[in-house]
């Protein structure tokens, strides 16, 4: 046994007892080394006469995090887990898991393949494997419905979400109320196992009760999943395996499973999802602090601007129980704030997710003030006033006068320099862009803005504060749009370009939609407000100017009143209170006229043509962003477009996709529309030089590192 193994799997015996024990910190994954461990050490046990019975614990808060998603890339997976896990179910003296913590993944099926299983009433156990693209390939999908019963394996397998292990039904055969006494317990049932003759209980013994799995279960829960699963792969793999598990002896079903989760391994979804599990670890990791850099203690909160996004960001805070004061300059505009605000409490209390006292907990943190000396003594002020320069520039002048020393004044802008809002005040250090995404109580994205002059310890204070408001936070640079707005544009300049080009918006909107966002670009405009597009263009009229082509048929939209969906009609109409849009050909005439006017030729755009057109132009730009340094890495900016703008997931984030597509195909991509657009081609088309030069290497934006 290698010096690894003997540490990261330790045994002693107790009595008639060996205690298998699992150190392999952080999370006890099953790596190589663990695996075997562990054989070396129920062997042992095996073959030790005075052993009676073998207990399988950990030396850590958790059982374990699962197998090691780490090695999966490199295919060194010998011994496997699931050759672990039959050592353990044909062991011919009983064995006994005891979850001292959570278990998710292999760490639960190595619990499965056990004889016995302890724990206490509230730990948390799950097979997470589907976030993953796979599914639980150590035997899940065929000993828990034969445990549990198929109806709630199905829903934990294919769900992934975990459950308290006292809502597991049948999996334990003791649960302790009192976590303290998980251990003095656990030794009293060996003790008791012993006494009555070591019997062993085998779940390959359990047949299946097909009673818990009526004909009709696996085609309604199909349909019912139909929604969320769209796009994904492994879903329905996971319900394959569960059938399997009803209709085959349990070696045929593990052979199933087996197959079923090569299939989904070797999916570029797994590599996707993998990659993004990762990814948002990484998000994490920042190089500009370290463990000595100081955290700033946030223990209240100001709020400037009580309107769309500062109402959502106080919800923020209040949820995670730290007070908030909110600003504005008119107390009805502070009342009408506050008033959307608990009525967005109540709502939440009527679908039964908030209890009536929570609500009224929340609302109790939430202060009101339209006097800046109300924040004098505030920890953090975030400012989410209009966007407007001049506004910005006068409001943190006045929080240089009043908020006390060390406070942090941060901005929610989504788009101006943060760097020029730092500098109208004496204290730029502790000025920093925290830019939420709307709905800010809902959406799970927090780009964290450094400026220039920006301490270290503001930004690992940022960093840290996400995780109490439950956000996930990447950290960018300073640019208009800063990562995910300045990556949009160009999304959205294509859609409207192919619009003019004569591509009707619903088959735009239809590819993007197949490709797996939530909605495509016109739906997504329409929701928003065309207005708001438009004003933003306005204030960049420079940077377009040598385009007139630009977003023309949206600018003709809105001087004709048709600003989208609150106004009843925008790229699409509809019908009074409902949201479903309705293709208007008025549009069509519309974007015939002005391509008319500008002399754009009607073309032909193909499925591809328009997924290349809009993806491939904001990888484009992500590729310049990259080596601009505004991101950090290729999946910070993966991390942002999946929670801030429903990228899917199973595609990893636009870079991760580009990666697996292959920068070569995509660099070649923006070369044929730049030769064959003319001067709009040669305008926006020009590939980043980040892309070409590694698509010219042969390398990935994920081997990039500045
Ligand atoms: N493999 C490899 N590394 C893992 C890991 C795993 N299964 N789980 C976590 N890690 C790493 C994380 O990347 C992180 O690394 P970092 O410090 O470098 O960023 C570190 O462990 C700590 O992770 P967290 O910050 O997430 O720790 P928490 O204490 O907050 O959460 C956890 C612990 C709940 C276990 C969480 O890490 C988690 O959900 N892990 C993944 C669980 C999972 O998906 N398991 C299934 C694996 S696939 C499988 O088992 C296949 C089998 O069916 C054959
Ligand atoms: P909004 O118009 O809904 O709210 C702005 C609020 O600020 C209004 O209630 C207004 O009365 C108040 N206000 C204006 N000037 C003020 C001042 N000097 N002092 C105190 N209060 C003042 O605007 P919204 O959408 O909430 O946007 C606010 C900021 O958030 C902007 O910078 C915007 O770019 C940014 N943002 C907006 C997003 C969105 O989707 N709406 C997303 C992310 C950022």
């Amino acid at each position: 046994m290698s010096a690894e193994q003997s540490t990261v799997v330790v045994s002693q015996n107790q009595g008639e007892t060996a205690l298998i024990m699992m150190q392999n910190a952080p999370v006890n994954a099953l790596s190589k080394a663990v695996r075997v461990g562990l054989i070396a050490e129920i062997e042992a046990a095996l073959n030790n006469a005075n052993v009676k019975v073998i207990v399988i614990s950990s030396q850590l808060g958790l059982f374990s995090g699962g197998a090691d998603i780490s090695e999966f890339s490199s295919g060194n997976l010998q011994p496997n887990l699931p050759e672990v896990l039959d050592l353990i179910e044909n062991a011919n003296k009983p064995v006994v898991a005891v979850l001292n913590g959570p278990a998710f993944g292999g760490g639960l099926e190595l619990a499965l393949a056990c004889h016995y299983r302890i724990s206490f009433a509230d730990n948390k156990v799950g097979l997470p494997e589907v976030n993953l693209g796979i599914l639980p390939g150590a035997g899940g999908t065929q000993r828990l419905p034969r445990l549990t019963g198929v109806a709630q394996a199905l829903d934990m397998i294919v769900s992934g979400k975990p459950v308290k292990a006292a809502a597991l039904n049948g999996v334990f055969d003791l649960i302790v109320d009192d976590p303290a006494k998980l251990m003095s317990e656990s030794q009293a049932f060996v003790a008791q196992l012993i006494n009555d003759g070591c019997e062993i209980k085998r779940v390959k013994d359990i047949e299946i009760d097909t009673e818990t799995a009526p004909s009709e279960l696996f085609s309604q829960y199909r349909q019912g999943i139909a929604k969320q699963a769209r796009g994904f792969f492994s879903p329905e793999r996971c319900i394959q395996a569960v059938e399997a598990a009803v209709t085959l002896p349990l070696k045929d079903g593990l052979q199933k499973e087996a197959e079923l989760f090569m299939e989904c391994m070797r999916s570029p979804q797994a590599r996707a999802q993998q990659h993004f599990f990762f990814a948002e670890k990484a998000a994490g990791h920042v190089s500009d602090y370290d463990k000595s850099t100081p955290v700033r203690d946030i223990k209240s909160v100001g709020i400037i601007g009580a309107g769309t996004m500062g109402g959502g960001i106080a919800m923020n805070f209040a949820n995670a129980g730290i007070p908030v004061v909110m600003l504005e300059l008119k107390a009805e505009a502070l009342e009408k704030g506050l008033g959307v605000i608990r009525r967005n409490y109540e709502n939440s209390a009527k679908k039964g997710k908030l209890s009536q006292q929570d609500l009224e907990d929340r609302m109790a943190l939430l202060h009101g003030t339209t006097e800046y000396s109300g924040l004098a003594d505030v920890d953090l002020v975030i400012e989410a006033v209009f966007e407007k320069m001049d506004v910005k520039k006068q409001v943190f002048t006045q929080l240089d006068a009043i908020c006390k020393k060390g406070a942090i004044l941060a901005s929610n802008t989504s788009t101006l320099d943060i760097n020029e809002i730092a500098d109208c005040t004496s204290r730029p250090e502790d000025v920093i862009g925290l830019h939420f995404f709307s709905p800010a109580n809902v959406m799970k994205l927090l780009e964290v803005v450094k400026g220039e002059k920006t301490s270290a310890d503001v930004i690992k204070t940022s960093m840290q504060l996400a995780k109490k408001i439950r956000k996930v936070a990447v950290l960018v640079g300073v640019c208009f749009g800063f990562v995910g707005n300045r990556m949009i544009e160009p999304y959205g300049r294509e859609a409207n370009r192919m619009m003019l080009e004569g591509a009707d918006p619903e088959h735009v909107d239809r590819v993007i939609y197949d490709f797996g966002l939530p909605m495509g670009p016109f739906t997504m405009g329409d929701m928003a407000g065309l207005d708001i597009g438009y004003f933003v263009r306005q204030s960049r009229k420079e940077h377009i100017a040598h385009d007139p082509s630009y977003a023309v048929v949206a600018d003709r939209l809105v001087k004709d009143g048709r600003a989208g969906l609150k106004v009843g009609k925008g790229v699409y109409l509809y019908e009074a209170g409902n949201r479903k849009p309705i293709p208007d050909p008025t549009v069509a005439q519309i974007a015939k006229e002005e391509a008319e006017k500008l002399g754009v030729k009607p073309r032909k755009h193909s499925d591809e043509e328009i997924l290349e057109r809009c993806i491939f132009t904001l990888i484009n730009e992500g590729a310049h962003i990259l080596e601009e340094g505004i991101a950090a890495k290729s999946s910070d900016i993966d991390v942002i477009y999946v929670y801030g703008y429903g990228f899917p997931v199973f595609r990893g984030g636009p870079m991760q996709y580009a990666d697996e597509v292959g920068l070569d195909k995509v660099y070649a991509a923006m070369c044929k529309y730049r030769d064959e657009l003319g001067e709009y081609g040669k305008a926006w088309f020009e590939p980043a030089p980040l892309l070409k030069r590694l698509a010219e290497q042969g390398k990935r934006f994920a081997d990039f590192a500045k």
